[in-house]
This record gives C-alpha cells, structure tokens and sequence, in this order.
C-alpha cells in the first residue's frame, strides 16, 4: 500500500519536470514562428513598396519630360524652372538635368541635400520635339525606402526580442515557483513519511509503556503482599520477644533491690544485663512499630482496614495525643511542647485510634527533627463546620523540593538508614497519615514553618460536608 503510494508520487514527480519541458518548448515554438511570420511579412511588405516607389519615380519621370516635349528652347528658362521646381518638390525628386544632344549642360536643378537622403535612381529620358531629338532628361529619383528595410525591420525584431525576453522572464519565473512549489511538496511529503513513523514509533513505546506499567504495578502489588505477609509473621515472634524482654526487666528491676550483689565482676555482669535487656525492649519496641506501620498502609491501600467511625471531640483527642507525647519532650533537654487549642473545636464521626495515630506521627517526627527551640500543636474550627491544626517545629525543617515527597512511602529527607539513631524511621508514617486523612476527604500537607523548622497541616472537613447528617 505504501510502495505502491510512493511509486505514484514519484511517477507524479517526474512527470512534473516533463510536463513544463513541454510547455516551454511549445512557448518558445510559438515565439520563433510569430516572428519569423512578422519578419517575413515586413519584408514582403517593403520588397513591395520598393517596387512600387520605383514605378512611381518611372511615371513621374515619364511625366516630366513629356511636359517637356515642347522646343525646349522655345520656352524661356523661367518656365522651365517653374516646370522643374514643380516636380522637384515631389518627395521622389532629388536632382533634375537637361542636357543637350552633345551632352552639354543646358539646365540643372537639385535638392542639395539629395545625397544624405539613401539610395537614387539616376532615370534619362529623350526629349523630343517635333517628332526630333533635342535633347536629354536625367532625373535622380530617391528610392532610399528601398534601403529602410532594416529601419523597418527594428522595430518588429525590438518588439519580437522583448516578447522573447519577457517570455523567457516569465518562463524562468513560472519554472522557479513550479520548482520551489515541488519541492515544498516534497519536503510536506518527507515531513508527513516522518510523522507517520514517529507516530507509529510512539504508539509502539506507548503499548510498550503501558505494559511495564501493568507489569509494575502487578510487582508493586506482589512486594505489598510480600510485605505484608513478612510482617504478619514477624509479629507474633517480635511481640513475644519485645514481651518478655518487657516482663524480664520489670522482674529483674523487682528482684534486684533484695539481691545484695558485693562482688564487683558481678555487679559489672548486673548492670551489662540491664543495659542489653534495655536495647532489647527499645529495639523491640521499635520493630514492633515499623511492623505496625507496614500492616497499616497494607491494610489501607488494600481496603482492609477496619475503620471504628464514631462521633469524636476533636479537643478531647488532640489533648489526649499531648499527653500521650509529653513522655518524648520530657526525654528531650531544650525542645518544650506547647499547646494552642481553640476552645470551640467541633465533634467529627471519624476513628479516633486512627486520628490519633496521625497526631501521634506529626508530633514524634516533630520531636524526632528538632533539638531546639518548641513544638506547637494548634487547632481551630473552620466555618465549614471543619478543623484546621498543625504540628509546627523549630527544627531542621524540610527541603522545598521535599515539601511533598515526604508523603510517600519510604521516602526520607535525611540518611537513608532507617536503623540510624538520630533519625529513627522507615519512612512510612507521612504515606499513612496522607491515607487515613484522605480517608475523611481531608488534606494534609507540610510547609515551611515561618520561624524555621517545619509546619505539616491537616484540615479535615465537617461531617454536614461529608454528608453525615447526625454530625456535631
Ligand atoms: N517535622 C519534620 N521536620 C523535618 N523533617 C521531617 C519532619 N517530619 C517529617 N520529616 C521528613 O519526612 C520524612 C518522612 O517522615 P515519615 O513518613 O514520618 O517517616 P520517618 O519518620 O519514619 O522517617 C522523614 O524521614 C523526614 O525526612
Ligand atoms: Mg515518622
């Protein structure tokens, strides 16, 4: 189908440049014959009037000198000059002569300018009187247009040369645009050829896309379930351990005042156990949480999760989450944890173990990136019926282009380490608060904090405007 396309437009290319070949040989054709046809025609024309001009000076001299078949010597010379001066204002008339028998000049009478004025015919006649020769004739008659055939022809020919050049002008110009309009089609045709083929190179990248995006997600879905079924089995055996490791320290910090241990090696031995069962219990702790927060978004993103909506004063539960948080501040020498919450904070049905979590998350993470300066935890109702409140810090803050990657899964401004123990964390907390905030149409999103550190909002809305009737 292409080929044969492309056959037929080159077949149509090079019968374009044959085709004006034609037109001009066929112009040029007609221009050489009008002019032969007109130079043949002038010159006819002029051989005839030479022909004609020569009879009339013949008849006019004929004239001349039967008006002279008189004595000549009967008349006197002025006569004879009236007579002459008469035919010599004849345009044909150049120069008049009488002569005698014997030849001697009897009478002249010229132009004078005769000469200047192209070609003569010298014309002699007898002139008779009474039936006898007296004498001779000789007239000089101009038939210089005989010789004006050049003169005649100028024109023509300057006319015909001009034709010839404005034709080839015109013909040149004709040949330009036709060439330049060829290969503007040419050019439109290389251009569509290309097109055509990028866009069959993108619908081929674009299937080709759509397929390792099926194929991504299919893996996506995989390590999730992977994920989520390392945690499950992680669970059981983590909460055990972080248990009696719990139950272990809380026996031995009751067994230890009664022990009288005196021997240094042993009392040395006491506080290395204290000390291993403590990063036990912390580092269980913190396992403990990562494997929650794994099962969390699993549970979210999968649709599992249980959520207990019921109504919620959102000032009770957001006082709770100080409390629950004042522990980390104490642990925390120079960060002060401050409270602002307006008295009038409205009842929202949502899950109150799932909006503290949130809280909980913003708070820690605010404890966790700062080291100087307060925490503040601000809330106020919205007139729609909503509640806008923040967690806002003094801390290191987070990088503009971070602003919103922070949400999700996994991704972490600081050191990639999620067992480093300054920045504690696999990066999960934000992706499960976004969740669980969307979950309720609300937003949550982090700023930079105008004093410094950093400021993550969430706005929740009213229940009127989720369309819960028995709201606040
Ligand atoms: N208050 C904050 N100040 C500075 N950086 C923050 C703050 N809150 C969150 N971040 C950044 O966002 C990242 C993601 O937070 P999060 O999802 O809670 O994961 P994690 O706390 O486990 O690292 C953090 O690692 C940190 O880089
Ligand atoms: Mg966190």
């Amino acid at each position: 189908m292409t080929r044969h396309t492309e056959s037929r437009s080159s077949r149509a290319r090079s019968a374009r440049p044959r085709l004006s070949h034609l037109s001009v040989s066929l112009v040029l054709a007609i221009v050489f014959l009008s002019t032969g046809f007109i130079l043949w025609n002038t010159y006819t024309s002029t051989a005839d009037e030479a022909q004609r001009v020569r009879a009339d000076a013949e008849q006019l001299v004929d004239t001349l000198a039967s008006s002279l078949e008189v004595p000549l010597w009967d008349l006197d010379r002025r006569n004879m000059y009236t007579i002459c001066s008469h035919y010599l204002q004849n345009e044909l008339v150049a120069r008049i002569e009488l002569k005698g028998i014997t030849g001697e000049m009897y009478f002249g009478l010229s132009r004078g300018a005769a000469s200047s004025e192209g070609k003569t015919l010298a014309l002699t006649r007898e002139i008779s009187s009474h039936g006898e020769l007296v004498g001779f004739l000789a007239v000089d008659c101009l038939v210089g247009r005989e010789g004006d055939l050049f003169r005649r022809l100028a024109q023509p020919l300057t006319i015909t040369v001009m034709i010839f050049v404005l034709t080839v002008v015109v013909l040149l110009l004709m040949r330009g645009r036709a060439r330049i309009a060829h290969e503007l089609a040419e050019l439109n045709q290389q251009l569509e050829h290309k097109v055509e083929l990028r866009t069959r190179e993108l619908e081929r990248s674009k299937d080709a896309l759509e397929q390792a995006n099926v194929s991504l997600l299919e893996m996506d879905k995989r390590k999730s379930t992977f994920l989520s079924s390392v945690a499950h089995e992680l669970r059981t055996p983590m909460t055990s351990i972080y248990g009696f490791a719990k139950l272990i320290t809380n026996d031995l910090d009751e067994l230890l005042p009664f022990l009288e241990i005196s021997d240094p090696k042993l009392k040395r031995k006491q506080d290395r156990l204290q000390v291993n069962l403590a990063t036990i219990v912390g580092e269980g702790e913190r396992l403990t949480r990562l494997i929650n927060e794994v099962l969390d978004i699993t549970k979210i993103e999968s649709d599992d999760m249980q959520w207990n909506d019921q109504p919620t004063d959102m000032r009770d539960l957001l006082e709770h989450c100080v409390d629950v948080i004042s522990g980390v501040f104490m642990t925390k020498d120079g960060v002060s944890l401050r409270s602002d919450l307006a008295p009038d904070l409205p009842v929202l049905t949502l899950d109150p173990d799932r909006l503290t979590q949130v809280f909980l998350n913003l708070l820690h993470n605010a404890a966790k990136f700062t080291d100087q300066g307060e925490v503040v935890l601000a809330a106020r109702a919205l007139d729609s019926g909503g509640l806008r409140a923040s967690v806002a810090d003094t801390g290191q803050g987070i990088p503009l282009q971070h602003l919103d990657k922070v949400f999700d899964r996994f991704h972490r401004t600081g050191p990639g380490d999620i067992m480093d123990e300054h920045f504690k964390g696999a990066g999960l907390g934000l992706a499960i608060c976004r969740q669980i905030v969307g979950h309720y149409q609300g937003a949550v999103w982090a700023e930079p904090n105008p004093g410094g550190g950093a400021k993550l909002v969430v706005e929740l809305p009213g229940d009127a405007e989720r369309g819960i009737g028995s709201g606040a």
